[in-house]
């Protein structure tokens, strides 16, 4: 039976036509690769099998979106929550393995949440430079009955070296001023522009700008934890320059690849789910006609709701 979806939802799908057009763009590996063998490509495949056969220090930026340790179905495949040494483990498992194939001054984010956020710490200190914790508002979801509703997730950023990548200028956040302070008439660190008063600001690590993919919004998808391509811009923005290349392990949706690809950046990403790999590809296709990014206009972050060319983005 076929679903039945409101009018204005905007949540992508794919067609028997898509999935036989675009299937032949992926790839899996079962040999040591060449870089351009796998720019611009969604590898499908389990991660695991995948990192031996990547090149030596080929990738710039790195982010991670894996699973945290709890419950969660990805289309077929169910991950389950586990001991926290266990999950660790599985951590270790994979991130002893970044060192290898990143640049001496690449830069690693991981995303989790609170309750993987410290163990995600203690895997990745060992390993890297541990430079911040970015902590995000992700307002969803229904609230708890007996606890406070969860309502941030934290992403971890880390480098390899002291020398690493990182454009201020590129990340800096407008909000709208709401009392705006003058010296001898003239605006303090704001301007006028015709939509309102803003100011431009240095952007902190407690990120409340960003929303949530939802079935009005283009980029929306029915991936079950589909990151903000306006979250993912910022990093991209901050920690690599054109023409880096940007590898995203546990592609989903394929949301690093589709932000790396309107940033003009080189990408690639592992995704073992074949449908997620496939809504990937369907996205990157949609990029190279609109690389437009919800929340990011004129070159700057826009707080929700304040985009000017926009009458709303919620
Ligand atoms: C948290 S989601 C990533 C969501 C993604 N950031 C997005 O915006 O759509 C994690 C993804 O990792 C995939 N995954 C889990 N284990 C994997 C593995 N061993 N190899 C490759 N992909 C894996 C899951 O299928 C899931 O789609």
């Amino acid at each position: 039976m076929t679903k039945r979806t409101a009018p204005r939802n905007r949540t992508l799908t794919l067609s028997e036509e898509d999935c036989r057009r675009l299937q032949p763009r992926l790839v899996t590996l079962n040999r040591p690769c060449r870089l351009g063998e796998i720019l611009g490509r969604t590898i499908h495949q389990d991660v695991m099998e995948v990192f031996d056969l990547l090149p030596e220090k080929c990738v710039d930026l790195l982010i991670a979106d894996p699973p945290y340790n709890r419950r969660k179905t990805f289309h077929t495949i169910t991950f389950h929550a586990s001991e926290e040494e266990r999950y660790r483990n599985w951590l270790e498992g994979w991130v002893s393995k970044l060192p290898r194939i990143l640049r001496p001054a690449a830069t690693v984010y991981v995303c989790c949440d609170w309750q993987c956020s410290q163990t995600v710490y203690t895997v990745l200190s060992r390993y890297f430079r541990m430079r911040n914790r970015i902590t995000w508002e992700r307002e969803k979801g229904r609230g708890a009955h007996s606890n406070w509703k969860n309502a941030h997730e934290d992403i971890w950023f880390a480098t390899m070296s002291d020398k690493y990548t990182f454009n201020l200028d590129a990340v800096k956040v407008k909000r709208k001023v709401l009392a705006p302070y003058r010296v001898e008439g003239q605006p303090k660190d704001w301007s006028e522009e015709t939509s309102g008063n803003y100011r431009t600001t240095h952007p902190s690590n407690l990120w409340t700008d960003v929303t949530v993919p939802f079935w009005s919004m283009q980029e929306n998808t029915d991936h079950p934890t589909q990151k903000p391509e306006k979250l993912i811009a910022k990093l991209i923005l901050a920690s690599s320059n054109e023409g880096d290349v940007v590898f995203d392990p546990f592609s989903g949706s394929g949301t690093t690849s589709v932000t790396a690809k309107k940033l003009n950046r080189c990408f690639f990403s592992v995704e073992r789910d074949g449908m997620y790999c496939l809504l990937a590809e369907k996205r990157l296709e949609l990029a190279g006609r609109n690389p437009a990014i919800q929340g990011y206009e004129d070159g700057v972050f826009w707080e929700r709701n304040t985009t000017p060319h926009r009458k709303k983005e919620e």
